[in-house]
């Protein structure tokens, strides 16, 4: 009876040592690994979840609409359709580029040296729109042009619908 209780008695104690062992360590290796993580890894999933909703909409809409003129490579058509990929016209202005896919582009532009004078017709009717797709090309066969918000092209005038 004395010896059993005894053993009883040590092996109840090993098992609450193993326990507060075992949940220290956890969240130790909790506190350790995850917890530095987890706050960045949330924050990134949230702004890689925005940016793939935007970019699904403006590659619909490039697919849709501009790959007929500015081509599957946005190469464009040298002389006729300029280039969106690695154009320094559209780089160097991001609400003009909303503004011309909203409106249309009709006077002479001069693209990476070249001279182009075809117009463009209004490409889209919502700035949503407009904007989503100037991210997509912006950003699409290695661009590294950055974004436009809806709050950058706040004063872009959206012009009578033909
Ligand atoms: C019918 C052919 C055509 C279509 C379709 C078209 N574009 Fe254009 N795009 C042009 C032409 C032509 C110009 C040059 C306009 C000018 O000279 O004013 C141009 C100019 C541009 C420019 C500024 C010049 C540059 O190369 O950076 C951007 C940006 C642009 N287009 C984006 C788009 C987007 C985005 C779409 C689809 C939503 C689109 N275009 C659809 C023909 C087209």
């Amino acid at each position: 009876m004395k010896i059993s209780r005894s053993v009883l008695s040590i092996a109840m104690a090993l098992s609450l040592t193993f326990t507060l062992q075992s949940c220290g360590g956890e969240a130790n290796s909790e506190s350790t690994s995850k917890a530095p993580e987890s706050p960045k890894k949330e924050v990134k999933e949230d702004k890689v979840v925005v940016e793939d909703n935007q970019m699904a909409l403006g590659e619909k809409i490039y697919m849709e609409k501009c790959i007929v003129c500015h081509q599957a490579s946005g190469e464009g058509i040298p002389g006729a359709f300029p280039p969106l990929k690695n154009s320094d016209y559209l780089l160097a202005d991001k609400v003009r580029a909303v503004a011309q896919v909203l409106n249309g582009s009709n006077e002479a532009i001069v693209v990476n040296g070249v001279t182009y004078t075809a117009p463009m017709p209004q490409q889209v009717n919502t700035k949503k729109e407009a904007v989503a797709v100037i991210n997509y090309v912006l950003n699409a066969w290695g661009n590294d042009g950055g974004t436009v918000t809806l709050e950058e092209v706040k004063d872009v005038v959206i012009a009578p619908r033909e």
